[in-house]
């Protein structure tokens, strides 16, 4: 398990899945805002690639997030998008309602780039959010993500176009104290 100061990364159990299908992909206000793709039920017993891992893609590393006192289910986080020539991938993260604005975010954030440059040996990390989203931006700007561009009116959200932010970090740039 990959730790931070709040939280751990380990591979996903069966027993999240209902609970990340409930409480995560059910909402579907949440997740058009989160996903990239316009919301679908999820089937019980179902092989969506959001919950079930697919050990065999190389691109994409699935975690789920858990309090590292108790391990208290909290969420979802992912490299993807993994490039293994131009040494790059992309971050995201969910966390349970629940779970949300109590500083876990900001700290799968650096345990991502901790994964992505010390264990992957990435040169460069990337996240895209809505441009609305204050707490994701605050959550990457915190670990030394910088903004890089504005991707004017490029994500369909409940019947609007939203722009969305896109946040670079460079290894020779990543500072693990980021965040003090
Ligand atoms: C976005 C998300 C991952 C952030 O994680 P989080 O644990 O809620 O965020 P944190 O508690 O670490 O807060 C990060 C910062 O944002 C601020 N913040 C938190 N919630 C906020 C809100 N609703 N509005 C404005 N600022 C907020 C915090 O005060 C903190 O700022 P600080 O570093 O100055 O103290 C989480 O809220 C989430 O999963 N949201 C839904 C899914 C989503 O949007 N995923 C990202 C898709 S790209």
């Amino acid at each position: 398990m990959l730790r931070g100061n709040k939280v751990g990364l380990r591979a996903r159990h069966e027993e999240d899945i209902p609970v990340l299908r409930t409480e995560l992909y059910d909402d579907v206000a949440g997740s058009s805002r989160a996903e990239s793709r316009p919301w679908r039920p999820i089937a019980p017993g179902a092989k969506d690639p959001r919950l079930v891992v697919d050990d065999k893609n190389d691109g994409a590393v699935p975690f789920s997030v858990v309090e590292l006192e108790g391990g208290t289910l909290l969420g979802t986080a992912t490299l993807w998008g993994i490039d293994t020539h131009h040494r790059s991938a992309h971050i995201g993260l969910g966390l349970l309602p629940s779970a949300r604005g109590k500083g876990y975010g900001t700290d799968v954030v650096g345990v991502l780039c901790h994964y992505g440059f010390v264990v992957r040996s990435l040169h460069r990390l990337q996240i895209e959010t809505l441009e609305d989203n204050a707490a994701m931006l605050r959550a990457a700007e915190s670990n030394g993500f910088v903004r890089e561009g504005r991707l004017r009116s490029s994500a369909w959200v409940m019947g609007e176009f939203l722009d969305e932010v896109l946040l670079g970090l460079l290894a020779q740039d990543w500072k693990t104290d980021a965040k003090s």
